[in-house]
């Protein structure tokens, strides 16, 4: 793509996203938790469908937390067990209308989610997210409806100190964020066409 000379950097939102490991030991305040499932509710979905649900636990209900930890990955587990919050998405795999499979469904649960990322940025809060677990133990566990598919699942919180990680995920945590490069993600009129 052709670089201008007045090129747009992304919005301060989009640069501050990331997706840390280390999670401050500080409860998020209801009304905060409750803006960044509203911000997901007002994403766009085919058909208007909203075919996002989201199940979360609190730390302060420890059965519950407990619960939606032990669908994750050992790996994930390590560092996601001090977030405050933790969350499942979920698509609902057919339309209401029709009946007939919503093909849209994951892409729509992924703009919703991608919703709440931001919000929760907005808010000086952190969202880690999960493809690292158990989809089928979430589904017995968490009692999920037939028709109804595990998306990912999310850590939340405020930003912790990178020292108290081990020292293999502290050197992530701290390496810059790697993006590929615009072209070889954007092509103009056709495919790989410059
Ligand atoms: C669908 C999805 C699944 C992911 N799964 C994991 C995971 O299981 N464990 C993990 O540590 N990070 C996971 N991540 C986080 C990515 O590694 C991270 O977003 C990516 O490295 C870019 O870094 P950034 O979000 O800080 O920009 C996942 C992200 C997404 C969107």
């Amino acid at each position: 793509m052709a670089t201008t000379e007045n090129s747009i950097t992304p919005h301060t939102l989009i640069e501050k996203r990331r997706s840390p490991r280390a999670f401050a030991d500080k409860p998020i305040a209801a009304n905060k938790l409750k803006a960044l499932f509203e911000a997901a509710r007002w994403a766009p979905s085919a058909m208007n469908e909203q075919p996002w649900r989201f199940i979360y636990a609190t730390q302060e209900d420890k059965e519950a937390y407990e619960r939606l930890l032990s669908c994750l990955a050992e790996s994930n587990q390590v560092w996601a067990k001090k977030a405050p919050v933790l969350f499942l998405s979920v698509a609902k795999k057919e339309y209401d209308l029709n009946g007939k499979p919503n093909k849209h469904a994951w892409h729509d649960v992924g703009m919703a989610t991608a919703n709440l990322l931001l919000q929760a940025t907005e808010l000086d809060l952190h969202v880690h997210l999960m493809g690292g677990f158990d989809a089928e133990k979430a589904r017995t566990l968490l009692g999920i409806a037939e028709g109804f598919e595990p998306v990912s699942m999310g850590a939340v919180g405020y930003l912790g100190d990178p020292d108290e990680l081990p020292e293999n995920l502290k050197q992530r945590e701290l390496a810059p964020r790697q993006r590929k490069p615009l072209e070889e993600l954007v092509f103009k009129g056709r495919w790989q066409q410059k």
